[in-house]
């Protein structure tokens, strides 16, 4: 989960790292009233998962609460790069010397942690590292033995940050490190990090994408969801315990473990190509597990998608048989009952394969066709969704 300017310099001063104060607001009223309260001038920041928000005048420094008024009127209910902003928030404004690039990031490909450092922040990273990639310090970081003073020390003299500000810098990073293990994060990146006159250090930007794995283990991470965002069906889908992700096409797609949903969602955009362009409607995989409840909890919110045709059933029994599959898709449609509206078209294979489809006939379900291969079921799920468009 990606965490909105905000909050990642909420869990920043949690750790010790120095933040401006500040205010979240949602109508331009408040955040004359916010700017008023803080004192001096303001900076009106829109709050969206995304950056760039500067280019795009998304923030904007205001010198009294009317002018704060004004600039959130104008930065609510803007668009950027396709999110809406619903929020703004109001901040002091810092003094600038100069601006520095600070992130921790999980580094999949080289397997450990990575710190990277500029002492040119501000302009997008991508860029100053196609551009200029001697500029940006990349300092891998052993995950055992983290980030201690000596190891913060390297990092900044690795990016060439100034003496002056070479202590107050490492004491930063340390405690961002601090926050980046603490929080489970995977990524925590500060641009810019900047230097005041007073040479003084301060994350004036703030970018936290936590590790969504560690859920289990950071209960106040639930409050940080933002309800408003969140895709009802993939919520839904997340209380239920399923790997769920919507996606914009119209057959809906089941199927048991990830690879195997994987290349249905392959298949089946494949197979659409032939019918009118349908596409997958969305991920999910059941897991090994593919019980009654599951199935049904499984086609309850496929099923409660609006854009959904069809539905395709793709199972590989193994561990559990196809048998205790198709009795799971039976018992699911008899939950269903009148829910249960849209042609499903199920493929079985694996263990057990016969009798699975056995119970299937037998059940002879009016919604349920039984197709004999991947491929072949992918296109009929794909012409019956054509044909409900
Ligand atoms: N509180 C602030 N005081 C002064 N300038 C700011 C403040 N916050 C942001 N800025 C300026 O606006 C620029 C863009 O803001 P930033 O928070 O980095 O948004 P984004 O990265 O989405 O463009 C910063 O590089 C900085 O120059
Ligand atoms: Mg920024």
């Amino acid at each position: 989960m990606d965490l909105y300017e905000y909050q990642a310099k909420e869990l920043f001063a949690a750790h010790g790292v120095p933040v401006l104060p500040g205010r979240t607001v949602e109508t331009a009223d408040d955040a004359a009233a916010a700017a008023a309260e803080i004192g001096g001038t303001v900076v009106v920041k829109a709050q969206v998962k995304t950056g760039g928000r500067g280019k795009a005048g998304g923030v904007k420094l205001a010198e009294t609460p009317d002018e704060a008024r004004e600039k959130a009127g104008a930065i609510l209910g803007m668009d950027i790069k396709g999110h809406t902003v619903h929020r703004v928030l109001v901040t002091e404004a810092s003094d600038i010397a100069e601006e520095y690039y600070f992130s921790f990031l999980l580094d999949r490909s080289n397997r450990t942690f990575l710190a990277m450092a500029s002492a040119e922040g501000g302009m997008e990273i991508e860029q100053l590292a196609v551009e200029r990639p001697e500029a940006l310090a990349k300092v891998p970081v052993d995950p055992i033995a983290g980030v201690d003073r000596a190891k913060a020390d390297e990092i900044v003299a690795q990016a060439k940050l100034p003496a002056e500000v070479a202590d107050e810098a490492a004491r930063v990073i340390v405690e961002l490190w601090e926050a980046f293990v603490a929080e489970d994060a995977t990524l925590v990146e500060v641009n810019p990090l900047v230097r005041d006159p007073q040479d003084r250090i301060i994350a004036l930007d703030g970018k936290v994408t936590l590790d969504d794995n560690a859920v289990f283990r950071q209960p106040a991470h639930a409050d940080l969801v933002d309800q408003r965002t969140e895709d009802p069906l993939e919520a839904k889908a997340k209380a239920k315990d399923l790997n769920y992700v919507k996606l914009d096409g119209e057959v809906g797609v089941i199927g048991n473990g990830a690879g195997l949903v994987m290349s249905t969602l392959d298949v089946v955009a494949y197979a659409g190509e032939r019918h009118g362009g349908v596409k997958p409607a969305n991920f999910l995989d059941i897991g090994g597990g593919a019980s009654a409840e599951v199935m049904a909890a499984g086609l309850d919110i496929i099923l409660g998608d609006p854009a959904v045709k069809s539905v395709f059933v793709n199972v590989f029994g193994g561990i559990t048989a196809c048998d205790a599959v198709a009795n799971g898709i039976v018992e699911a449609l008899k939950m269903l009952g009148d829910n249960a509206t849209k042609p499903l078209v199920v493929r079985l294979d694996g263990n057990n394969v016969e009798e699975g489809r056995r119970i299937l006939q037998e059940a002879n379900h009016p919604l349920v066709t039984q197709v004999g291969t991947m491929d072949d079921a992918a296109d009929k799920a794909a012409e019956l969704a054509a044909a409900g468009a």
